[in-house]
């Protein structure tokens, strides 16, 4: 039995096309088995994406959990940012490459188990985090994530308040600035600016 957030997949690949309009703009996004959201982009996403004020949005990002690829294939495609994107889910990272070439975006992609592989640090980390690896491993990925971005840096992520979205936004503050940027049908999307040293 295979999950989406398994590093190799052992089902049958059946790839499917899907589309979706994001800001006025439509993507072609190839999804599979054993990928988040194989049906298309997710709602969570879509708000989180909707959310973000994208004319704010420069410098170095990381896409952390990209999946099929839609955060960083949507970020690339109407800013001029260097977009990295990991995941550890390998069909996921296959899918993204095809994903980033079919919507005509040049983005970096690779494998990480969390920040394993990731060296460099970012103005912004976008995530739509996966939830089902348990409290341990995504406050893990929120919590790390101030070590890999750079001062007054932003990590932006979406929780459903059926995923503890309230406490998770709490416990945020004791290492953020932190700001709800969007509630949306359950969904909040949270904003995490790392602290300056001054502060
Ligand atoms: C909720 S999905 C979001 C996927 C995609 N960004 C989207 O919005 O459709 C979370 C992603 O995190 C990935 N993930 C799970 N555990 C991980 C880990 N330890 N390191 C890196 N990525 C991980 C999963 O494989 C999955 O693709």
């Amino acid at each position: 039995m295979s999950y989406y957030f398994d590093k190799q997949i052992d089902t049958e690949s059946k790839e499917v096309t899907t589309r979706a309009e994001i800001g006025g703009k439509v993507y072609t996004f190839k999804t599979d088995n054993n990928v988040f959201s194989k049906r298309g982009l997710d709602f969570g996403t879509r708000t989180l994406l909707e959310s973000i004020d994208i004319k704010n949005i420069s410098g170095d990002v990381l896409d952390f959990g990209c999946g099929y690829g839609p955060i960083g294939i949507y970020i690339k495609s109407n800013t001029d940012s260097i977009v990295d994107m990991v995941d550890i889910n390998e069909r996921a990272i296959n899918l993204a490459k095809k994903n980033a070439e079919i919507n005509n975006t040049f983005v970096n992609i690779f494998e990480s188990d969390v920040y394993s592989n990731i060296t460099k640090k970012y103005d912004f980390i976008i995530t739509n985090p996966p939830i089902r690896v348990g409290k341990k491993v995504l406050y893990e990925i929120l919590i790390d994530a101030k070590d890999h971005l750079k001062e007054n840096g932003n990590l932006i992520f979406v929780i459903n308040k059926d995923q503890g979205a309230k406490s998770v936004m709490k416990d945020m503050m004791n290492y953020y600035n932190v700001t709800l940027l969007k509630k949306n049908k359950g969904f909040f999307v949270i904003n995490c600016q790392k602290y300056s040293k001054k502060e």
